[in-house]
């Protein structure tokens, strides 16, 4: 069992990327005074259509299987289950997909966050033909990071230089620290 929800959120992420997807939005929503945490990883890549949606939630739901599937989506499903919560794809072939996962976020197995800062950078900069959103909602108080207006306005100067990897790990640390208010 993964023991950080950035964990998890990578590896949804990495089935969008191993998907094709070229645009994935990541959300972030902690909501306190209904006591939910929500994450939700949406990507357009080439999509499933509801057998295999159904296949890659419960691997034990057929016996019999061609192709290998693999466990990070059902673990993720059973974390949610185990904190009073809920998880659900919404896919569509050739379009997309969405994978929401919700939590009762005082819930005494809810996993901490970790350390989204540096998965998202890792996402960001391992991944550059693809754009990341990332947003994180905490009540009143969200920030949304972008990755095209940042790709734009550097131009020809690629993420992996040192220097912009530092501007991007302060970028998202600062706004993140700022909604915690710390
Ligand atoms: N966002 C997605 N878009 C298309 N297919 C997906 C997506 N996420 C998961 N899948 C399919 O579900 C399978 C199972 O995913 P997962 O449980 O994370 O295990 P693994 O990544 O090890 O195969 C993937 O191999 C892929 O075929
Ligand atoms: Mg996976």
């Amino acid at each position: 069992m993964l023991r950080e929800l950035a964990l998890h959120i990578l590896d949804i992420v990495e089935n969008s990327l191993n998907a094709g997807a070229t645009r994935v939005t990541i959300d972030v929503n902690e909501d306190t005074p209904a006591d939910r945490l929500t994450i939700q990883v949406a990507d357009d890549g080439r999509g499933m259509d509801a057998e295999m949606v159904q296949r890659v939630t419960d691997p034990f739901f057929t016996t019999r299987t061609t192709r290998r599937v693999g466990l990070g989506i059902p673990f993720l499903k059973q974390a949610t289950e185990l904190c009073n919560g809920a998880f659900s794809i919404e896919s569509q072939v050739g379009k997309g997909t969405t994978v929401t996962a919700t939590f009762q976020h005082s819930h005494i197995n809810r996993m901490p966050l970790g350390d989204l800062p540096n998965t998202i950078l890792a996402l960001v900069v391992g991944n550059s033909h693809a754009d990341f959103v990332y947003r994180h909602r905490l009540d009143e108080r969200s920030f949304e990071f972008d990755t095209r207006p940042i790709k734009a306005e550097l131009g020809d100067v690629p993420l992996s230089e040192p220097g912009v990897i530092e501007y991007l790990r302060r970028e998202i640390s600062d706004s993140l620290a700022q909604i915690y208010g710390i």
